[in-house]
């Protein structure tokens, strides 16, 4: 059965087709643009994913060799992300399975990125201890299955992703800051500044990211009044991603023990970061715990990712469940609860 994917919950406008867990094409346009300001804004974002939605779709449908016709469902994230850019995946999505009378399977981006580290490797074990860390999202999840899995903790204020890009913003870098803090750190000194590693040692599975900005922050307004020179600003990178990095695997390690996992796993825009790859696939294997994550075109928001998901939804419950249009889209994300959460 082969599936078309659309993805436009953010700044990316993509779309996929899969068959038979084969990924035929993941076609993801980025929307450089917002890097003039700074961050997102919605609105323009809105209107690249109208201009860009209908030549993505046609690309990935010729780069797969097929046409609307033999695709057999049409697969959409719904949630959460900027409600007018889900809007214009969703209408899209909406009126191609109109147009050809095809059910619809909405997908929850978090979702989209918890499954994308498996992709590329059909011969994992659960249950996996999964790491979703990206721009808007950080999260630790329990994942016994595709379908059952449970949020055992979530950042309380900003995301690993946000934190990396508002400091970098501080550090004189353009948007997004991630890869460039990433390249950076490669050259520089993590002890050179000792940041704060905050909720390290909390018994709870929480993040929180927002004292670490708040500390290079006041730490550069002190110290580096005038400017950074290139040495100084290398060092401060390797740092502050030092100390992101600590807490996210420090804390994906301890319950990766604590609920005696098979795997762990990384995924999300910042699974990117060259140091949390090693870091976390060193800890894994001093353990004799599987680390994956995903090839780095499946760590950015894209299609493939809905896709896989999608199709796993699909062979497990009855396809009259998805004909249904009405779906709702919805803005806010996934938060943490104490009791497990068991999807459809
Ligand atoms: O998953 P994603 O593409 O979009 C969201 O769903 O948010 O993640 C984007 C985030 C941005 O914050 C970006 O700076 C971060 O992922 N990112 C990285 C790296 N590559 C992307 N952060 C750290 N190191 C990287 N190499
Ligand atoms: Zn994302």
């Amino acid at each position: 059965m082969k599936i078309l994917a659309i993805e436009s919950s953010c700044d990316e406008t993509s779309a996929a087709v899969i068959d038979q867990g084969e990924i035929l094409s993941n076609i993801i346009s980025s929307q450089t643009f917002h890097s003039l300001y700074g961050g997102v804004i919605p609105e323009l974002a809105s209107r690249a994913h109208i201009e860009n939605i209908s030549p993505i779709v046609s690309q990935s449908l010729q780069e797969s060799n097929c046409s609307m016709n033999d695709i057999e469902a049409i697969a959409v994230t719904n949630e959460p992300g900027l409600i007018g850019s889900l809007l214009v995946g969703s209408n899209f999505a909406k009126g191609l399975a109109l147009r050809y009378n095809l059910p619809i399977v909405p997908v929850n981006h978090i979702e989209g990125h918890l499954y994308s580290a498996f992709i590329q490797d059909s011969t994992i074990k659960f249950p996996i201890m999964a790491l979703v860390v990206s721009g808007g999202h950080t999260s630790l999840f329990l994942v016994e299955s595709f379908e059952k899995y449970s949020i055992i903790g979530s950042t309380i204020d900003d995301a690993s992703g946000e934190a990396f890009d508002k400091i970098a913003t501080l550090l004189g870098l353009p948007y997004p800051g991630g890869p460039e803090i990433d390249k950076l750190a490669a050259l520089g000194n993590p002890k050179k500044y000792d940041f704060p590693r905050s909720m390290l040692n909390y018994q709870n599975y929480n993040f929180s990211f927002s004292g670490l900005k708040t500390s290079v922050r006041y730490f550069l307004e002190k110290n580096f009044k005038n400017a950074i020179s290139d040495e100084e600003q290398k060092d401060l990178c390797a740092s502050v991603q030092q100390a992101i990095v600590d807490v996210l695997v420090g804390k994906t390690i301890r319950a990766a023990v604590e609920y005696k996992v098979k795997t762990i796993s990384v995924s999300g825009g910042v699974s990117a970061n060259s140091l949390l790859r090693k870091e976390m696939g060193d800890r894994a294997s001093d353990l004799g715990i599987k680390f994956i994550a995903p090839d780095l075109m499946f760590c950015m928001d894209n299609a493939a990712m809905i896709a896989f998901i999608a199709e796993k939804k699909l062979l497990n419950t009855n396809i009259n469940k998805f004909k249904d249009l009405t779906f709702v889209v919805n803005s806010s994300a996934l938060r943490a609860k104490s009791e497990k959460k068991q999807k459809n």
